[in-house]
Order: C-alpha cells, then structure tokens, then sequence
C-alpha cells in the first residue's frame, strides 16, 4: 500500500502526477487554503504533508498525526511549522531554498526601484489624466525621485537572497553594509561588502532591505524605536516576513515622516486588508507576496519539495531537509 499525501493546494499537474507513483495522493483544489479543522484531519490520517507557507502546522496538529513522517514545505520560510515539535517527535521538515533566490532578489530590486523613482505614482500620474491636465510636457521639478549611485544600501540578513541583492547593488556603484548575526567574511571580500553592527545599519542606510527569516528574535526587528533612528530620506523594503517589521510603528513612521517610504511585498496579516492604513500612502508600494512568483521558480519550488518527498520514499535523506538532527531519531522512510 502506498503512504498518504496530502498536498495542500493545486499544483503543477505533473509533479502532482509523479508524485502519485509513490504515494497515494489527495489534493485540496480550492483557491483558499485548507481551514486549520481540515488541515489537522488530513494530517492525521496522512503519512505525508505538502504544505504551503500558509499552513499552519503547529505542535498540536503534529502530536495528533501519528502516522505523519514527513513535512515537504514548498517554500523557503517555514516559520508556519513549529520545527522543534516536528523534530522531538521524528518527523522530517523541508524547504525549497536556492531555487528562489534569483525570483526574490529580483523583485526586491523591482521594489527598490519603483519606489525610488516614483514609478507606480509616475504611472497614475500619466494614466489618469494629471500629467495632461497640468499641461505642461517637462517640469524640472516633476516626479523628482531618489538616485542610488554612491547611496548606501543596508541589507538585513545576509543569506542567499541578501547576498544576491548585494551582488545586484553593485551594479547601482552603491555603498553596501549588512548586519547579520553571521559574519561573512568570505562575502565580505567577494562582494565589497561592509559588516557594521544593526544600530549603524539603521542609522547609515539610504535604503534598508530585509532579508532574514522570521524567528522569535527577528520578530518586530523594525520597530518604533529603530524607525526613528532611520535617515528621514531612507526608503525600507521588506520581501522577507511582515513581522519583521512592526507594521503599527511603520504607519506612525510614514504618517508622521520619519522615513521617506516604503515597499512591502509582505504583512503581518495576509492578504493585507486594503482598509489597512498602510495603503492609504502614496509614497508606499505594495505588492501581495510574489517575491518568488515566477512560472519557472515556481515550478523549480514544486519540483524540488516533490524531491524531497520521493528521497524520504526511496528512504534517502531528503536533499533540503530543514531539521538535519532528527535523523539521528528516525531514518528517512516508510518502513522503520
Ligand atoms: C516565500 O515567502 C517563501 O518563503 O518561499
């Protein structure tokens, strides 16, 4: 008999496919993700999970699904998951990181540059009418936006994405500081990059870009206090977690001028209600975390999650396996 899988939302057909000549496959084929009731009551009969960074999985879900082996997350963030139960109780954890590093840098700089030259307003303003209507075809003080040559771009986490955000600003003849709480000397070298403790980060930075996981100690790392501390011209860009940033505190920040503006590709609350204050600025980009939306990242993410979940089949240890000590509790596999 096959193991059971359960895969938390549509995907790409032939991964679905391939992954049926190992496990005995049910999808949930809403558009919405599967209530956390559901959730619990397929993870309960399942042997397997594929899950989505909307998926909450957490210590309770996991100690009621005694037959569950494996957590295959298609995503590089798996804050969603509390990892440490899933490790005391033997059950594997992945994620999909590097196939996304390229699609997430990527649109960090669509952000970075949107909001430095005004391009969203820049389209509104020309789109609707108020270029026509001011008449005039060049004004020398029109739209004026932020220039990033000799600027200074403080990245927060220096992890695959952060370093290739840095790599990017190259390019831009930028200054480049980071703070991590591991020092990369080797990046250091290799990219011209400048390791400087968070506070000068906060100080320092032209723009801010965010690239840490989300973790106890990353929770509110942007905070009421550390956006004061901000330069009133810096721009802060968050593609990583909304709860990163305090997103009550960065309201106050925007509405009260402590910082020049903002693009957030995520929130403390997702899908962000468009009541939310922070959609009511102007100076402020949104985007509903696409980050990684490409077709063939996406697909990368799928493929690489179905990997993860055919080599702990095969009884191999999964190639992205996020919680590397509990094969010290339980081989990989069906059978033991
Ligand atoms: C997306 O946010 C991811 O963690 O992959």
């Amino acid at each position: 008999m096959k193991p059971k899988l359960f895969i938390t939302r549509e995907i790409f057909r032939d991964v679905i496919n391939k992954l049926s000549t190992y496990y005995e496959v049910e999808v949930w084929d809403r558009f919405r993700e599967p209530p956390y009731e559901i959730l619990s009551e397929k993870a309960r009969v399942s042997d397997a999970l594929f899950t989505l960074l909307t998926d909450r999985i957490d210590c309770n879900l996991l100690k009621h699904s005694p037959r569950l082996r494996i957590v295959a997350q298609m995503a590089v963030g798996f804050d969603n998951i509390d990892v440490k139960c899933a490790t005391d109780l033997g059950i594997y954890v992945t994620n999909t990181p590097g196939v996304l590093t390229e699609a997430t840098a990527e649109h960090t700089w669509a952000l970075i540059l949107s909001l430095a030259r005004r391009i969203i307003e820049a389209d509104y303003f020309t789109r609707w009418g108020e270029w026509f209507r001011s008449g005039t075809a060049w004004h020398p003080t029109m739209l004026l936006g932020v220039e990033l040559q000799g600027k200074t771009l403080g990245i927060l986490g220096l992890g695959r994405i952060g370093s290739r955000v840095a790599e990017i600003a190259k390019a831009f003849n930028m200054r480049i500081i980071y703070y991590d709480v591991v020092r990369r000397r080797d990046l250091e070298e290799k990219l011209g990059l400048e390791y400087v403790e968070l506070d000068k980060l906060i100080e320092e930075s032209d723009i801010i870009s965010i690239h840490t996981p989300l973790t106890p100690e990353t929770r509110h790392l942007i905070n009421e206090d550390r956006l004061k501390r901000m330069k009133r011209t810096a721009l802060l860009v968050n593609t990583a977690r909304g709860a990163v940033v305090d997103t009550e505190a960065l309201v106050k920040a925007l509405r009260e001028g402590w910082i020049a503006g903002a693009a957030l590709d995520v929130y403390e609350q997702e899908p962000l209600n468009p009541n939310h204050p922070i959609s009511a600025f102007k100076n402020v980009i949104l985007t509903p975390h696409i980050a990684s939306a490409t077709l063939d990242t996406r697909r990368k993410m799928a493929e690489l999650t179905a990997e993860n979940l055919i080599a702990f089949y095969e009884g191999r240890i999964p190639p992205t396996l996020v919680n590397t000590e509990v094969v010290n509790k339980k081989k990989p596999g069906f059978m033991s």
